[in-house]
């Protein structure tokens, strides 16, 4: 249950918006900007709901001070180009001040939609932002790249020689790339920017394919680092991959996806437990960590993803699950009260 749902609204700069706060047990709400169309202001209010507790769960996981928040500012498509600019900045200024309102409460980052310029924007009205400066996107990487090296090593294979797809290879995906390539793995990229896809893969040694090709690949590691949403009912039969583990949020298009892909044997590993780099980076600045902790915390990723993994073997449950558990003992909640 989401403990507040705040409506942003500005006559003014046309803003619509919402601020979902979905739990400040462990520190004030940390989680990012989405900025879309979306077919009305519910359907904007749920996924604001639904991913600021995700984020409850990533920073619950991650052992970081903070509860879990997203918010989501409705693009109107229907309105011209014209000072598009203008009006962004207009309505991100108004954002920050219905964050500055929240005296705190809520510490906006990027997320979708949104840029570390448009952050700056906001903070110049509120003072409680993050992503001001610095781009999470590498420590993302760096953390996603540990986990999977985890999970292999979990399932006696290793980075060298394992052949990895990565789906969307922005800027945690192409960071993430360059990195499986030069511990040795063999892999494939695919982009909806076919340019990026094969700038991408010329750049690391690897194999561009068509984005429809990616998830149907057959590989050891299929790495979702594009959009929402990956696997549903319709996606999972069809995966030829053994491990899927990526950048994307919210891979699972419902939770019992978790279960049918287990029992298609493809060892899934949390999101939320594996993409928590950038949450991490973002603690390292307000925390003024020098470079080898926030190092140091973005690999314990891997050894995270090796723990939930190991019991989750012990117990018969699914990642998932465990990562879930995980989460309630840090919020004090009875286990099964977060998922
Ligand atoms: N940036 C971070 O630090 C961070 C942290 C946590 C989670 N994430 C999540 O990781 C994902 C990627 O984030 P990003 O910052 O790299 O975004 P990005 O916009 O830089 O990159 C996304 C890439 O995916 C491509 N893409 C879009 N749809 C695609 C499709 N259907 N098939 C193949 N490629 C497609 C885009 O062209 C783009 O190159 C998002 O889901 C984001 O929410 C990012």
């Amino acid at each position: 249950m989401t403990q507040q749902v705040i409506r942003c609204q500005d006559e003014e700069s046309g803003l619509r918006g919402v601020i979902a706060i979905d739990d400040t047990t462990l520190g004030p709400g940390l989680g990012g900007v989405r900025w879309l169309a979306y077919p009305s202001e519910q359907a904007a209010e749920d996924e604001a709901r639904r991913l600021a507790h995700a984020m409850t769960l990533k920073n619950a996981c991650a052992d970081l001070p903070y509860g879990g928040a997203k918010s989501v500012l409705l693009r109107d498509d229907r309105r011209g180009a014209d000072d598009a600019a203008g009006r962004r900045r207009a309505q991100l200024r108004a954002f920050g001040r219905c964050v500055q309102r929240l005296g705190g409460t809520y510490i906006p980052g990027v997320d979708m939609g949104t840029s570390v310029e448009d952050l700056a924007v906001i903070g110049s009205v509120a003072d409680e932002v993050s992503c001001q400066q610095l781009d999470p996107s590498p420590s993302t990487a760096l953390g996603v790249f540990a986990g999977i090296e985890a999970a292999l090593i979990g399932t006696g294979r290793r980075v060298a020689g394992a052949r990895v797809v990565v789906q969307g290879v922005g800027h945690v995906g192409a960071d993430l790339a360059r990195r499986l390539a030069a511990g040795g793995a063999d892999v494939t990229v695919a982009d909806v920017d076919a340019d990026r896809a094969s700038s991408v893969a010329g750049e690391i040694g690897g194999r561009a394919v068509q984005p429809g090709a990616a998830l149907t690949a057959a590989c050891d590691v299929l790495a979702p680092c594009a959009t929402a949403k990956v696997v549903d009912a319709a996606t999972v039969g069809s995966l030829r991959c053994s491990i899927l583990a990526g950048g994307a949020n919210d891979v699972l298009a419902t939770a019992d996806m978790a279960t049918a892909l287990a029992a298609r044997g493809v060892l899934y590993i949390p999101d939320f437990v594996i993409n928590a780099g950038g949450v991490i980076c973002i603690h390292a600045v307000r925390a003024d960590w020098g470079e080898d902790k926030l190092e140091e915390s973005l690999l314990a990723i891997g050894d995270r993803v090796a723990r939930i993994t190991k019991e989750a073997d012990r117990t018969g449950r699914t990642p998932l699950a465990v990562a879930e558990e995980m989460a309630a003992h840090r919020l004090g909640r009875p286990v099964g009260a977060v998922g």
